[in-house]
């Protein structure tokens, strides 16, 4: 059910709690939907500008990577997709994913105080060495590879005032609430992430500021400089080596016995739509 949506301009109120130069206009918030991945798509697809944005209390079919179902408790957590439109080809903005990882987590620390966050690559966010968000990356792509895509739908899910968690997740999952004793607002959370990735995002194509962020993003890395494994999707085996950082294509940089491989995160962590 849709809740109430926000035609540009936005109301003043929400303008100034977003602090937002484009990212959230226009805004449609649901009560329930299937996913807000989904409901951006169908948006994006009839014309929805970018930094369209749709926010969630409670979804019915929230999806993960790797086709995995994103299971949030209803009107606790911050679900929400925005509408992204680069006018660079997809190829030469790979450092996507991670910037929008490193942008939630800045948020949530700058909200949560003394926490940190850290990156598992390419995109989740970890306290503590739990789960506490996700992203998925979807994109619709008409031309070829060397062209931008039609859109990209940047979904973000964050574990924001959840007290429990089913028997399944209860060791790998945890929340804000959970780690600092306190509600969070989720309004602010929102504000907050959409501010600090509206920066991140005007700086794609610029190398020297990309290249700052991802070192801020290595200095965050799950396990960086510890001895991994990798494991290739559809079981095709699995690599180990030591995590070593980012490329600046930000794609994973394991040293192994044989020398440095590069994992690309573009080829994992995307998944198509059909346009
Ligand atoms: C992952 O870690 O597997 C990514 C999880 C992404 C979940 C968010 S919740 C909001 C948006 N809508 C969805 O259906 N998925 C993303």
């Amino acid at each position: 059910m849709l809740h109430f949506e926000y035609a540009t301009p936005l109301p003043d109120a929400w303008r100034a709690l977003t602090r937002c130069r484009g990212m959230g206009c226009p805004l449609r918030v649901y009560e329930t939907v299937d996913s807000t991945n989904e409901a951006a798509a169908q948006w994006a697809r009839a014309g929805a500008p970018a930094g369209a944005l749709v926010v969630a209390d409670h979804q019915t079919a929230g999806r993960g990577r790797h086709r995995r179902v994103w299971q949030a408790d209803p009107g606790k957590n911050l679900l929400f997709s925005l509408v992204l439109r680069p006018a660079l080809p997809l190829d030469r903005i790979s450092v996507l994913p991670l910037l929008a990882g490193l942008a939630a987590a800045q948020a949530i620390d700058a909200l949560t105080t003394p926490l940190s966050v850290a990156l598992k690559w390419p995109n989740d966010l970890y306290i503590a060495g739990k789960k506490t968000g996700g992203i998925l990356l979807e994109s619709s792509q008409s031309g070829g590879s060397a062209h931008p895509p039609d859109f990209i739908v940047l979904g973000l899910g964050i574990n924001v005032n959840q007290e429990q968690f089913s028997p399944e997740l209860a060791d790998t999952a945890t929340s804000l609430l959970l780690e600092t004793g306190r509600f969070i607002a989720r309004d602010a959370l929102l504000a907050e992430v959409l501010y600090v990735f509206e920066t991140m995002y005007a700086s794609l194509g610029d190398e020297a500021a990309t290249n700052r962020l991802l070192a801020s993003y290595e200095a965050r890395m799950h396990q960086r400089g510890e001895r991994v494994e990798i494991r290739f999707p559809g079981g095709m085996g699995t690599r180990q080596g030591v995590l070593v950082g980012v490329s600046p294509l930000g794609a994973l940089r394991l040293r192994t016995t044989e020398g440095e491989v590069l994992f690309h995160a573009g080829d994992v962590s995307t998944r198509a739509i059909k346009g």
